[in-house]
């Protein structure tokens, strides 16, 4: 709200207070009084990156900024990150710590961590961190992902871990936010304002940042770099006309079911997660994200005749036991929409993604980002304001 006016400002601590008159702020500290002299910081963020633009929502604006966000972080970001796997390699016991579709970027980085650079996280929902505390010690690091850095179950679990010493360090879209400002260290995920209510460039945002910490940690960090710029141009590849009329084609034929199912197993287990997010929060279809495998212990009860099953199906380790799981709800009357680099006989809708390695995931997210759209606009609704959900979530 106030890019318009000024870039300058000043990040108001607790316990603080300011009178603002015509020409003059006076800060002072509430308790004693006692003034306070403002260190004024520079906002990056222009009003043009802050408004529609040729875009009807903030959404779908979001969502094509993508590919050129990634190629920012690509270019920008290691050495931050190279500077934070230096602090997780040194800590005994490293967390992560988000919520919604942040806590999916979490999952989507222990299974990063492992696979790239063979080394174990701990991943926490922001609500669940505290039952966690137990665990901490002054070696512990952690780091807390957040868009808004303003998310209560997030600041919480936070505080709770500095005062256990722990090492803080922050993943976080909104520099000079309360997360930004707690944390030891911090990268900044520098995708721009981000005012959708549902997540989407600050998400791929996340997991790009991930990706490159996971290859910083294994002393490989242009690997990470290559990785993401290939993710970008997949990206963009998806969000070409003919792409896009392919998904409101699909759109059109979903949008009068009551349940969606959607599955993966890897890094595409998160990606199932975060399908079924943005699904249910703008279009308002129920959407059920599950790890493929399982399946069988009890979901695939509920699959019938014509009931919408979307599967991730990158070209990794996870192919064929995804594919097994596909098979499982076909049998059973499933309308399989596969999401690959490769189409199958059992798809009876489908949507290719190019194969970029481990980078996949990004694109396979944007699929999901732009379901839930274009099945909220076909359902009428608006995606830029979900009915019940706010932006920054900061109450308990
Ligand atoms: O600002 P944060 O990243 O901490 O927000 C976390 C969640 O509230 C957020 O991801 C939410 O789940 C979004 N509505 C997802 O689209």
């Amino acid at each position: 709200a106030i890019l318009p006016h000024t870039k300058r400002v000043y990040f108001l601590e607790d316990g603080e207070m300011a009178v603002v008159e015509d020409h003059t702020i006076h800060i002072t500290n509430a308790r004693t009084g006692a003034r306070i002299k403002p260190r004024v910081q520079k906002l990056t963020w222009s009003v043009a990156q802050a408004e529609k633009g040729k875009y009807p929502f903030y959404m779908l604006k979001e969502i094509h900024e993508q590919p050129a966000a990634l190629e920012q972080i690509a270019a920008t970001s290691l050495p931050y990150t190279k500077r934070i796997a230096q602090a997780i390699k040194k800590s005994y016991g490293a967390y992560l710590v988000g919520c919604g579709s942040a806590a999916y970027a979490c999952i989507a980085g222990e299974y990063l961590f492992s696979k790239i650079a063979r080394r174990h996280v701990n991943v926490a929902i922001g609500s669940e961190f505290g039952y966690h505390l137990d665990f901490l010690t002054p070696k512990s690091a952690l780091l807390a992902v957040s868009q808004s850095g303003e998310t209560m179950d997030v600041l919480e679990g936070v505080k709770k871990a500095k005062e256990k010493n722990a090492t803080i360090m922050a993943l976080v879209n909104v520099v000079g936010s309360t997360l930004y400002r707690i944390a030891d260290d911090r990268i900044p995920i520098g995708v721009g304002p981000e005012k959708g209510v549902a997540s989407t460039k600050a998400l791929t945002g996340m997991i790009a940042h991930l990706i490159l910490l996971s290859y910083a940690l294994d002393g490989r960090g242009s690997e990470g770099v290559a990785a993401l710029k290939h993710a970008s141009e997949a990206t963009r590849a998806l969000l070409s006309t003919p792409m896009i009329k392919k998904v409101v084609d699909l759109v059109r034929v979903l949008k009068n079911y009551n349940h969606i199912y959607v599955i993966g197993r890897g890094l595409s287990y998160p990606t199932s997660l975060e399908t079924a997010l943005k699904i249910k929060e703008i279009s308002y279809i129920h959407a059920e994200g599950m790890a493929a495998g399982e399946l069988k212990h009890g979901t695939l009860a509920l699959v019938e005749k014509g009931t919408p099953c979307i599967v991730f199906l990158p070209n990794d380790e996870t192919y064929g036991a995804s594919l097994a799981g596909a098979m499982e709800m076909k049998a059973r009357g499933g309308k399989i929409i596969g999401i690959s680099h490769k189409p199958h006989e059992i798809f009876d809708e489908y949507i290719p993604v190019r194969d970029t390695g481990v980078a996949t995931i990004i694109p396979n997210i944007v699929v999901g980002q732009l379901l839930g759209y274009y099945l909220a606009i076909e359902r009428g609704f608006d995606p830029d304001k979900p009915r019940n959900l706010a932006k920054s979530v900061t109450v308990k």
